[in-house]
């Protein structure tokens, strides 16, 4: 089963301190949800587990996954990712905004953006000026929907050499972005030099990844898995930064994806560092972030929520009742599999991704279907939210299960029923 990259030292300062605090047994590729007749095939697994490195404090995988797990391609070689960022209206509105904060506070009349991991070109096409900005977006499935969209967007890898060839080519840019994409860089040192590459003399790299605290206070575990290699806090980027003569000047906390943080870092004294970076930096330390007590007490919390998910699963079900899945997430797939919520508990996921319609859940193999089939179904007594981020949007929509008696389940912080 193999291939997974595992190196016994830090993926980011390379030394001998990385501890693993928390582990979830075997688990499947989450973006891999395979077809009917993927089941017939061995399944690709690997280890989840999670350490803190005691020199650079990079919280991280202890063993990575290859893209090819998940950037699939078809028959016809296309390549293929199951995630479509445009899913949810308020994801749509949240990155209109991020398009306006980078244009009104650093870019000038021709100023040059880019994004990596551009997917449908979801942030992108909140620019005024889309002659100036460029996608970089493997997954030709996903780019191709910007591409229509008249965002350019290059279907490749992005490499500290293909950097070279666009600055070569027209230029350098003031800005470089990526919204959950950095913190599953494999190669973090060749991403490093590519920005570096790539920025101008006020250039500006900006990236919003989930952020550890909210993670650790939430118990928010399925956060962990093969496409989130990483898991920043301020000081573990800024010590990143520090390698390439960058620092952090700014960050901004974002609600989206379970609590995220938008990190803004330049060459070292091109901007002035804000208050609000200070403060947040100051509170990690408060918090205990600097301190590998602080995962091992988060991995007693992983398993108690475990414990008491199952519980109230198995109640529910020996009394009778109708249980489903809501969405299927990339973090539900991690729980189910933890906690091994297969058909035993749920009849069905159901999923607004046309993309996961019609295919199983990786590991547990529980079908997954469109919300239609939810709607349809009277039957069913409590769906298990798997996309609690975006619950507000999800309650908002699904009135009619609610007003029927139907309830919602959420594993955190608390396993509980809303
Ligand atoms: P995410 O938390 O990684 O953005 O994934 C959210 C998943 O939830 C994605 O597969 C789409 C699905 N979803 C629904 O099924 N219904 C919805 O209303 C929303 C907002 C998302
Ligand atoms: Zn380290």
């Amino acid at each position: 089963m193999g291939e997974e990259i595992r190196g016994n030292n830090c993926s980011v300062c390379d030394s001998p301190t990385l501890r693993e605090f928390v582990s979830f047994g075997r688990m499947p590729v989450v973006n891999a949800y395979p077809s009917q007749a993927d089941l017939k095939k061995p399944e690709y697994t690997y280890n989840l587990s999670v350490g803190f490195c005691e020199d650079c404090e990079m919280v991280q995988l202890m063993e990575k996954v290859p893209y090819i797990k998940y950037i699939v391609p078809d028959e016809t070689g296309r390549t293929h990712y199951a995630y479509v960022s445009s899913m949810s209206s308020f994801m749509q509105k949240h990155f209109v905004d991020f398009a306006h904060d980078v244009e009104t506070r650093f870019l000038e009349p021709g100023s040059r953006v880019m994004e990596v991991g551009s997917n449908d070109g979801i942030l992108l096409k909140g620019f005024s000026h889309r002659e100036n900005v460029l996608g970089i977006e493997p997954s030709q499935n996903v780019a191709e929907i910007a591409q229509k969209q008249g965002i350019e967007t290059l279907t490749e890898f992005f490499s500290r050499r293909l950097v070279k060839r666009l600055v070569d080519e027209k230029g350098k840019f003031r800005a470089v972005l990526s919204a959950n994409v950095f913190l599953n860089i494999l190669d973090i040192h060749d991403f490093m030099r590519g920005v570096n590459v790539a920025l101008d003399d006020k250039g500006v790299f900006i990236t919003e990844d989930p952020y550890l605290p909210r993670i650790l206070e939430n118990t928010a575990y399925d956060q962990m898995y093969d496409a989130h290699g990483r898991y920043h806090s301020l000081r573990s980027l800024d010590n990143l930064f520090e390698m390439y003569g960058m620092e952090i000047f700014d960050a901004q906390e974002q609600w989206v994806h379970g609590g995220s943080m938008r990190v803004y870092a330049a060459r070292k004294g091109t901007y002035p560092k804000t208050s609000n970076f200070k403060k947040l930096a100051e509170k990690e330390e408060e918090n205990g972030l600097h301190s590998l007590s602080t995962y091992n007490n988060f991995s007693k919390r992983v398993e108690q929520n475990k414990e008491k998910l199952v519980r109230l699963l198995t109640e529910l079900k020996s009394e009778g009742k109708k249980i489903v899945g809501y969405a299927a997430a990339a973090k539900s797939v991690v729980v189910h599999n933890y906690c091994g919520i297969g058909t035993n508990f749920l009849d069905y996921v159901c999923d607004s991704t046309p993309e996961k319609q019609g295919k199983y859940m990786p590991g547990t193999k529980v079908p997954i279907v469109s919300p239609d089939v939810f709607h349809r179904d009277h039957n069913v007594d409590y769906a298990l939210l798997g996309a609690w981020n975006h619950s507000e949007e999800i309650l908002g929509k699904e009135k009619g299960f609610l007003s029927r008696g139907g309830k919602f389940i959420v594993h955190l912080p608390e396993p509980r029923i809303l």
